[in-house]
C-alpha cells in the first residue's frame, strides 16, 4: 500500500507519542509486529443484553476477527450505544441520532483504517451507517441475522406481526389470555432480530441493496453457520477495502439509493426505511428526497411473500435464495453498474442468484401487488408530505372520506380508546397528534393505533389512521404516517378537531382536511405549542434540533460529515 495508513499516525514512529499509543495497547497482549503498518480494523459492536436482537454478537465477532487476521489486518472491537427496540423508552428512535454521534466520534478519534459495523435490531443499522458516513472511511456492514421462524401450535408466527394480531384477538374476545401467554414463549426461538419483514430485516436488506454489505447479508438466520462464514468473509474483505480505499462515499451514490428504494418496494419493506435512508443520504451528501420514494417505488411489484404483507418469514426467505434472488428478479429496474463493497457491481453480485421457492419469492406475474413501495401523500393536512404503505393497507380504504376522531396525545388515546361512549364507527378516521420527532419525543411507533374494542368485537379489523408517528415495520393497516410538519411544531395536524371531515386518496396521493382556510386560520391563532417533558440533557438537545420526518429526522447539526482526518495529538 503506497499511502500512509491512518493508524500509523498513532502507532508508527519512535517518539514518546507512539510509545504511549503502542505501550498501552500491548496490555491487550499485542506483540510488536501488531503495529508494523498492517491495517487496523475497528469493529463497531452494538452488543447489549438489553438489545436481545444483538445479544449473540460476542460469538459472531470472533468469526469477524478471524477473517480480519487471515487477511493480515489487526481487528480491534469497540462498543457503541445500542438502540434496542423492544426495551428502550420512550422509543429507540429518540436515540438513533445519539448512537450515530457515538459511532462517528469513536471512529474519528481512534486509530483505525477501516470499520466493520455490527448491526441487527432496527435502529442499530441506521445509527451505525449514519455515523460511519459522516467519517467516510472504508466501511462494511454485517447484520446479526434474523431469528428462526416463530412456531405456535403448528403454525408459523412472526415477530411483531402476530403480536399485533394476537393482541387484537384477545381484545376482541377470540383468543384467551392463557393462549396469548403461550404464544409469547413460542415467538422468539433463537438469537437474532425480528424474523418478519419488519424494520430490522428491511434495513439488513437496505444495506445489502445499497451495496455496503456482502451479498446474502439480509436473510441468513443468526444461528446458521452461513452467518459465521459471512462474518469471516466480511472480516477478510474490509482489509482489502482499506488497500483499495473503497470508502462509503464511493458506494452510496444516488444510484445506490435508487436501488435500495426499488428493492424496498420489491420486498414490501418497512416504512421506517424512509426516514433512515433520508438521514443516511443527508450524512453522505447524496441528493435524496421524500418524493424519490414515491417516484422510484411506484412501479415496483412486491414479490417477496413475507409478513406483514405476505405469509412467510425470513428463514423461508433464506432457503428461497435471499435478497440476491429478489434483486435478480427485478434486475431491469436496478442500476446494475452501481459499485458495492465486493469491488464488483450489483449486476455481477446477483448474476448467479437462484430462486429455490417461487411461493416465497414470487415471479413478477404473481406479485402481491403490482405497485409496491411507499406512497407519498400531500395536501393541506400534510404540506411537507405523509406516507402510507399500500401493500399493508386495505384496498377498500385507500380512497376514503371520514369523520375525525381526535386524540391529542398518546395518553389521550389510551384513556379514550375503549370508552364505550366514544363516538366512533368503522368509517371514522382516527387522528393521533403529538407523536412526531419533537412531540413524543422521538417519533414513536404508535401510528398503527389498535382499534376500539367495541369495533373489534364487531369484527372490524382495519380503519384509516393518521398521525405524525411511525409504525413498526411488522405492523399493517391503512395507516398514514410521518405527517409533516408534525403537530408539535404547529403543522396542520395540530388543527384537526373532532368531527372534521378528512379525505384520503392514495391513488391521487392526496390527504385533505375539509375545513375552510378562514376556520383553519382561527384555529392556528388559538394554537399553543406543547411544552416538552424534558428540556435538559440529550433529550433537550434532541427536541431543540431534530428535523422533520420528510428530511429524515436527523439532528440539524449532524447533516453532512467531517471526514476522517487525523485529529490533533491527545497529549
Ligand atoms: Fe429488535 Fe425487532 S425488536 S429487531
Amino acid at each position: 500500500m503506497s499511502r500512509k495508513l491512518r493508524s500509523q499516525h498513532w502507532f508508527g514512529g519512535l517518539d514518546k507519542d507512539a510509545f504511549i499509543h503502542r505501550s498501552w495497547m500491548k496490555n491487550n497482549g499485542l506483540p510488536d509486529d501488531a503495529f508494523d503498518g498492517r491495517p487496523v480494523i475497528g469493529i463497531c459492536n452494538t452488543f447489549s443484553e438489553f438489545t436481545p436482537c444483538n445479544a449473540h454478537f460476542r460469538g459472531l465477532i470472533e468469526h469477524i476477527k478471524a477473517g480480519v487476521l487471515e487477511a493480515g489486518g489487526l481487528p480491534l472491537e469497540f462498543p457503541v450505544f445500542s438502540c434496542g427496540e423492544s426495551n428502550l423508552r420512550p422509543t429507540a428512535m429518540l436515540f438513533r441520532n445519539l448512537a450515530s454521534m457515538d459511532v462517528e466520534e469513536a471512529i474519528r478519534g481512534n486509530p483505525m483504517d477501516g470499520v466493520i459495523l455490527m448491526a441487527g435490531c432496527d435502529k442499530t443499522t441506521p445509527s451505525l451507517v449514519m455515523g460511519a458516513a459522516s467519517c467516510d472511511l472504508p466501511s462494511i456492514v454485517i447484520s446479526g441475522g434474523p431469528m428462526l421462524n416463530g412456531r405456535f401450535r403448528g403454525q408459523a408466527i412472526g415477530s411483531g406481526t402476530d403480536v399485533w394480531k394476537f393482541s387484537e384477538d384477545v381484545r376482541a374476545g377470540v383468543m384467551s389470555q392463557k393462549d396469548f401467554m403461550a404464544a409469547e414463549s413460542a415467538m422468539s426461538r433463537s438469537p437474532g432480530h425480528c424474523m418478519t419483514m419488519g424494520t430490522a430485516s428491511t434495513m439488513a436488506s437496505m444495506v445489502e441493496a445499497l451495496g455496503i454489505a456482502l451479498p446474502g447479508n439480509a436473510a441468513i438466520p443468526a444461528v446458521d453457520a452461513a452467518r459465521a462464514r459471512l462474518a469471516r468473509l466480511t472480516g477478510r474483505r474490509i482489509v482489502e477495502m482499506v488497500a483499495e480505499d473503497l470508502r462509503l462515499s464511493k458506494i452510496l451514490t444516488r444510484e445506490a439509493f435508487a436501488n435500495a428504494i426499488r428493492v424496498n418496494g420489491a420486498i414490501g419493506g418497512s416504512t421506517n426505511a424512509v426516514v433512515h435512508l433520508l438521514a443516511i443520504a443527508g450524512r453522505i451528501r447524496t441528493a435524496l428526497s421524500l418524493d424519490d420514494w414515491d417516484r422510484l417505488g411506484r412501479d415496483v411489484p412486491t414479490i417477496l411473500n413475507l409478513m406483514p404483507s405476505g405469509r412467510y418469514l425470513m428463514e423461508d426467505f433464506y432457503y428461497a435464495g435471499g435478497l440476491p434472488a429478489v434483486m435478480k428478479e427485478i434486475a431491469d429496474l436496478l442500476h446494475l453498474d452501481a459499485l458495492t463493497v465486493t469491488g464488483r457491481s450489483v449486476g455481477a453480485n446477483v448474476a448467479d442468484a437462484e430462486n429455490f421457492n417461487d411461493d416465497v419469492i414470487l415471479s413478477r406475474g404473481k406479485a402481491l401487488t403490482a405497485s409496491g413501495g411507499i406512497a407519498v401523500l400531500r395536501g393541506n393536512l400534510a404540506p411537507d408530505g405523509a406516507i402510507i404503505k399500500p401493500s399493508a393497507a386495505t384496498p377498500a380504504l385507500m380512497q376514503h372520506r371520514g369523520r375525525a376522531v381526535v386524540f391529542e396525545t398518546i395518553d389521550h388515546y389510551k384513556a379514550r380508546i375503549d370508552d364505550p361512549d366514544l363516538d366512533i364507527d368503522e368509517t371514522s378516521i382516527m387522528v393521533l397528534k403529538n407523536c412526531g420527532p419533537r412531540g413524543y419525543p422521538g417519533m414513536a411507533e404508535v401510528g398503527n393505533m389498535a382499534l376500539p374494542q367495541k369495533l373489534l368485537k364487531k369484527g372490524v379489523r382495519d380503519m384509516v389512521r393518521i398521525s405524525d408517528a411511525r409504525m413498526s415495520g411488522t405492523a399493517f393497516g391503512t395507516v398514514v404516517l410521518h405527517t409533516a410538519p408534525e403537530a408539535a411544531v404547529g403543522g396542520p395536524l395540530a388543527l384537526v378537531r373532532e368531527g372534521d371531515w378528512i379525505e384520503l386518496d392514495v391513488a391521487g396521493r392526496r390527504l385533505h382536511l375539509d375545513v375552510d382556510e378562514a376556520e383553519l386560520a382561527r384555529r392556528r391563532a388559538e394554537w399553543t405549542a406543547p411544552v416538552p417533558d424534558m428540556t435538559r440533557g440529550y433529550q433537550g438537545l434532541y427536541v431543540e434540533r431534530v428535523m422533520q420526518a420528510d428530511t429524515g429526522a436527523d439532528l440539524d447539526f449532524l447533516v453532512g460529515g467531517s471526514g476522517h482526518a487525523v485529529p490533533r495529538e491527545s497529549h
